[in-house]
């Protein structure tokens, strides 16, 4: 089956369009989406409606969290806390109890996903380092597991020692248990501000991270008209 996972959209629906195209190339069977649909950008209601109409399954993000009052919002930044504030005044009652409604975990047959880590997921951990990762490894009781967070891709493997990868296609073995970050659709954090994606191939035992370009300053130009930080639309066109 081919999986197409991604998280960290973050209410840019520029680049989430931009996804599906792609992903309507790709033969995907199935859509997992790993949370923060929303915060930072301008569209968060069309995004929140275009991952529901999809069906596809999704975890719960902190921003996602937050917007429906189930984080303290002392956790965020300045930006991060106007951003949640003003999108929760944009968010229909329906799209808030649809994002109330989601688990900070889910585990299908050969994988879980989580937005930030497995380890206690309701802290909202970054898995960043190798450290972090084996906190993951220990909860694993699937071979593989997919996160986001920190919007930056990239894959460890419970190897002895363990190791990382930043190559874009990353091959599994079921004896080694593996955590990929996704990286994110509409905020990117790694200086590449294409939106960012994978795939995974069950049967070929595969994940493949895409990279597609979009139209980075319509959604910077919508996050400046909403009176959104000035920042959040700047570091799209950075990546960082
Ligand atoms: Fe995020």
């Amino acid at each position: 089956m081919r999986f197409a996972i991604f998280g960290d959209i973050h209410g840019n629906l520029e680049a989430l369009e931009v996804v599906l195209a792609e992903c309507e190339t790709c033969e995907i069977e199935n859509y997992l989406c790993l949370g923060d649909i929303v915060g930072y950008g301008a569209n968060p209601e069309e995004c929140v409606n275009r991952i529901r109409g999809l069906g596809a399954l999704a975890v719960c993000g902190n921003h996602d969290h937050a917007v429906v009052g189930a984080q303290n919002l002392s956790y965020f930044n300045a930006h991060a806390r106007d951003a949640v504030i003003w999108t929760a005044k944009q968010l229909s009652q329906e799209s808030k109890n649809w994002l109330k409604g989601l688990s900070l975990v889910e585990h299908l047959p050969d994988f879980s996903i989580v937005h930030g880590s497995l380890h206690s997921p309701e802290l909202f951990n970054y898995v960043q380092t190798i450290k972090d990762a084996d906190y993951n490894f220990r909860q694993m009781d699937r071979p593989l597991l997919f996160l986001g967070h920190s919007h930056y891709p990239l894959a460890f493997f419970d190897t002895s020692p363990m190791t990382y990868t930043l190559d874009p296609i990353i091959p599994l073995d079921p004896s080694v248990k593996t955590v990929v970050n996704a990286g994110s659709v509409g905020q990117p954090r790694d200086e590449d501000p294409r939106a960012c994606f994978v795939i995974f191939d069950s049967e070929a035992e595969l994940v493949e991270l895409r990279r597609v370009e979009y139209d980075i300053d319509a959604a910077a130009q919508k996050i400046l008209d909403a009176g959104l930080p000035q920042t959040l639309a700047l570091r799209l066109t950075l990546g960082k």
